[in-house]
């Protein structure tokens, strides 16, 4: 057999995979193989050219050693990487995020809201002073102006302030509608605080409005004892405690019936039985016709909840801090998906 041609046949040959590579083995370096065979031959080759056919039979063995050699290694390396890249496996679950504890109660809330007619309005973070205190009935001296409470910033010329609170978007809606009026405003809102468990220098509220000829403070009542009903339970009652804002007159606090001991008393309402949700009131006249609603014609109930403080009483987190941390141990601890 020609040597020349088997050193062309070694070269030629194409090894993609183990099988060819064994398919190599077999035909050229294999017990039974070509180079075998020529050496085998060699018996028959004239002494005097027995030295050159031998050397050139080496070299041929030797190229053939070498690609399989370096297939062998490149085909080991290759498979660790085909089986990484295995196409046809089923993806990995793709890991979906969980609503944020706050997005779950700011949801629930305004759903329990639209049932009875409410819809969301919405207004910015930085506010004017009208929005955020004169409209609303804050004397120029009131306390919650002080800087102590209030970030401002410069617009400009203009001192804005970091709205206090949503009860800003009442105005807005006041001034650009006409009753009957039926809204939810949920929101951020700043205040100047030390942050610690209990306190923090953002936080959010949702504030109710409604205004319409002949509301009564029977209507708030009613509509907040629905609200704790749906929020907490059919178990859930309400009370409320005479209190004081600028912009409501008469004005409330509203406690629910301890959602964990339903009123007989434990830590986490100090033995009180009442936990503390809301505040609200009928709107003051004075607020009404800043606002350019006729307060001889039209009367009207507001009411401002936190969220963070219903969160709490939902998810028993007791660290305000956590809302705002992001940390996902805390965060994948609430419904998944949608
Ligand atoms: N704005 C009040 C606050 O931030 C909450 C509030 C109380 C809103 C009474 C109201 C209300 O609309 O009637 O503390």
């Amino acid at each position: 057999m020609n040597i020349k041609e088997i050193v062309d046949a070694v070269q030629a040959f194409v090894i993609n995979s183990n099988h060819d590579l064994e398919q190599f083995r077999i035909q050229f370096l294999g017990s039974k193989g070509q180079i075998k065979e020529l050496y085998g031959a060699l018996k028959n080759v004239p002494n005097e050219d027995k030295r050159l056919v031998g050397q050139q039979i080496n070299e041929l063995r030797q190229i053939a050693e070498d690609k399989y050699a370096l297939h062998k290694t490149t085909l080991s390396h290759a498979t660790a990487e085909t089986v990484e890249l295995d196409l046809s496996r089923t993806g990995a679950d793709a890991q979906i995020g969980s609503h944020h504890p706050l997005s779950l109660v700011r949801k629930e809330i305004i759903e329990i809201f639209n049932r009875i007619g409410y819809v969301v309005s919405e207004g910015p973070e930085i506010e004017d002073d009208w929005h955020n205190f004169s409209a609303l009935n804050f004397p120029p001296e009131h306390p919650a102006r002080d800087m102590q409470d209030t970030f401002f910033v410069e617009k400009g010329e203009q001192e804005m302030a970091l709205r206090t609170h949503t009860s800003s978007v009442q105005v807005r809606v006041m001034e650009n509608s006409k009753p009957p009026i039926r809204t939810i405003s949920p929101g951020r809102v700043y205040r100047n605080e030390a942050i610690s468990a209990r306190a923090h220098c953002f936080f959010h509220q949702i504030e109710g409005l409604y205004i319409d000829k002949n509301v009564s403070f029977a209507d708030l009542k009613q509509t907040l004892l629905f609200f704790a009903k749906e929020l907490f339970g059919e178990k859930a009652t309400i009370r409320l405690r005479p209190s004081y804002f600028p912009f409501t007159e008469p004005s409330a606090e509203v406690d629910v019936s301890c959602t964990l001991c339903h009123g007989k008393g434990c830590n986490v309402c100090k033995y009180s039985g009442w936990l503390e949700i809301l505040g609200c009131g009928m709107v003051d006249p004075n607020v009404l016709d800043a606002c350019g609603i006729d307060s001889t014609i039209y009367s009207g109930f507001a009411f401002g909840m936190g969220v963070e403080r219903i969160a709490q009483l939902k998810y028993r987190v007791t660290d305000l801090r956590l809302y705002s941390e992001n940390d996902i141990r805390f965060l994948k601890q609430f419904t998944p998906g949608i």
